[in-house]
């Protein structure tokens, strides 16, 4: 086990994916809030951070528990950090450090640096500089503008660098990381999906024992993982529940709740979908719709949940992302979902104690998890779709007969992206209901009907996206299908608008 102790940079999720992919288990905890208990960790690596050593607020943890005690990497501030409280100095440099560099000199017969040619190119982003190496500290490496670039500590496994090992741009960096983990500090690699799955479910089922779980299941891969490992664990006595909102997918509530039940799981369906059309009646701000549905699932959600008695625990799909978000965000993460519902006080669920087996895991871990457990792969491949479902497709106000419509536009794109063997190469994608009607003239007759527009994006985290580049012959097809089947519509359209400026959704 790892310990990575954020000073707040941008990098520090990166170091932890990368520490991964070495199959090496490693956690974040933020500096200010470092575990009490460190005799379970190998090795400790201290992140990089936008504040200055120099600056008054800047992080100044204590590490006379680790400094000289545990192999310990310094990145970027980490380093300057080190350099900076050990007797070294650190300025403002002269020259601009951002950006690609290659190393000029890497010290000969350095572990650390071992499979690391001269000239390999590093990614810097930093204004201050290490003048002035700390107590014992020795050069191991340097750029053409940075001298100190790398340095150890003589007599201790202290190692630093002023550039980013985990950024993909620094190519050697997986190597580095390799070579002070594995080389140094002795972890073992034995973090595989195989271990994570068999050390949680004995962890669920000493923290669980007889207890009762409530899960909600929303069809997408995270909540589908978490319940097959709570599943696992405690059979049973995890209690599934699966709303319909009335605005998934054409088929999807019959079809993912046979999937669920054709897994074993102890599920219930439950169609609110009247429930949630009735709140959403007349509405069309999006705000107002995103809250109202949310309103409504919890709810159903309460009114589900006390028919399991005795319910000890609430199971969620929360992932290593959302952690660290609500965690920087708000000082807790469970502060955001309470600061929402404590008004008239918080549904009895909400009460329950939260267990989250996937917490400190990224989504392409989950999907490996998943797969190690034999979840089918139409299941982890599955593309996101937001909670509020086509609600937000739908522009303005929704009625059954718009949701009828958009149901069946969707199911020809969708399907036909899978016919085509294009689905898998798509992050997201689905079509939007606009609120215009246009002129079109079928047979001999003149209409005037709905409008849809189809989106297509490749993204890695839906952050940025943009839009994919579909053949024509497909667009072609799917345009024609939407047209000829589906009533109601008469005009197709494909949304070539990246993010930023556009978003993936319409409202
Ligand atoms: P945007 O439209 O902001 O979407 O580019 C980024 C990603 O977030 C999804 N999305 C939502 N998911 N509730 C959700 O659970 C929402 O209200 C919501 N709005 C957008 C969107 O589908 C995309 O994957």
């Amino acid at each position: 086990n790892v310990l990575i102790l954020d000073f707040g940079s941008q990098y520090t999720q990166l170091i932890a994916r990368r520490v991964r992919e070495l199959n090496i288990y490693c956690e974040i905890k933020p500096y200010n809030n470092p575990p009490e208990d460190l005799s379970s960790y190998k090795a400790v690596i201290l992140s990089g951070s936008p504040h200055s050593v120099r600056g008054e607020d800047a992080p100044h943890p204590d590490l006379s528990q680790i400094k000289g005690q545990k192999p310990l990497l310094g990145v970027c501030y980490g380093a300057q950090y080190l350099a900076h409280f050990y007797d070294g100095e650190v300025g403002q440099s002269n020259t601009r450090e951002y950006g690609r560099a290659n190393l000029s000199m890497v010290k000969e017969g350095e572990l650390f640096f071992e499979g690391v040619s001269q000239g390999s190119q590093v990614w810097m982003s930093h204004s201050d500089t290490i003048k002035k190496l700390p107590r014992d500290g020795v050069r191991i490496a340097s750029t053409n503008d940075v001298e100190n670039a790398g340095y150890r500590i003589e007599g201790e496994d202290t190692y630093a660098i002023q550039f980013h090992p985990e950024v993909y741009h620094s190519s050697d960096g997986k190597q580095i990381l390799e070579n002070f983990l594995v080389k140094i500090a002795g972890v073992a690699q034995t973090w595989t999906p195989d271990a994570f799955v068999d050390t949680t479910v004995a962890q669920l089922k000493k923290q669980l024992g007889d207890d009762r779980v409530i899960l909600g299941l929303s069809g997408g891969v995270d909540s589908t993982v978490a319940a097959t490992l709570l599943h696992k664990a405690i059979g049973d006595n995890l209690y599934c529940i699966f709303v319909n909102n009335g605005l998934l997918r054409k088929n999807e509530f019959s079809e993912v709740l046979l999937q669920y039940e054709g897994m074993g799981l102890n599920v219930k369906g439950v169609d609110a979908s009247a429930r949630f059309l009735e709140a959403l009646e007349g509405e069309s701000d999006p705000e107002t719709k995103r809250k109202a549905i949310g309103r409504v699932f919890i709810e159903v959600f309460d009114d589900e949940s006390k028919e399991v008695e005795n319910a000890k625990w609430l199971g969620q799909g929360t992932i290593y992302p959302d952690v660290i978000e609500s965690v920087s965000a708000t000082g807790g993460p469970s502060a955001t979902i309470k600061s929402h519902h404590n008004v008239g006080g918080l549904p009895d669920f909400m009460k329950l104690k939260v267990v989250e087996p996937l917490k400190m895991l990224f989504k392409d871990e989950v999907r490996r998890v998943g797969k190690s457990m034999g979840l089918s792969p139409s299941l982890l491949g599955r593309h996101p779709f937001p909670g509020p479902g086509l609600a937000i497709r739908i522009l303005g106000d929704i009625t059954p007969e718009k949701v009828r419509i958009l149901q069946e536009v969707d199911h020809i794109f969708i399907s036909g992206l899978r016919e085509w063997g294009l689905y898998d190469k798509v992050w997201q994608a689905g079509a939007m209901l606009l609120p215009v009607n246009s002129v079109g003239v079928m047979g001999d007759e003149r209409t005037y009907e709905k409008c849809v527009a189809l989106r297509a994006v490749e993204s890695t985290d839906g952050m940025t996206a943009d839009w994919v580049n579909l053949p024509y012959e497909f667009l072609q097809k799917v345009s024609n299908d939407i047209i000829n089947k589906v009533k109601g519509v008469n005009r197709v359209v494909y949304d070539i608008s990246s993010k930023p400026p556009a978003t993936i959704e319409w409202e």
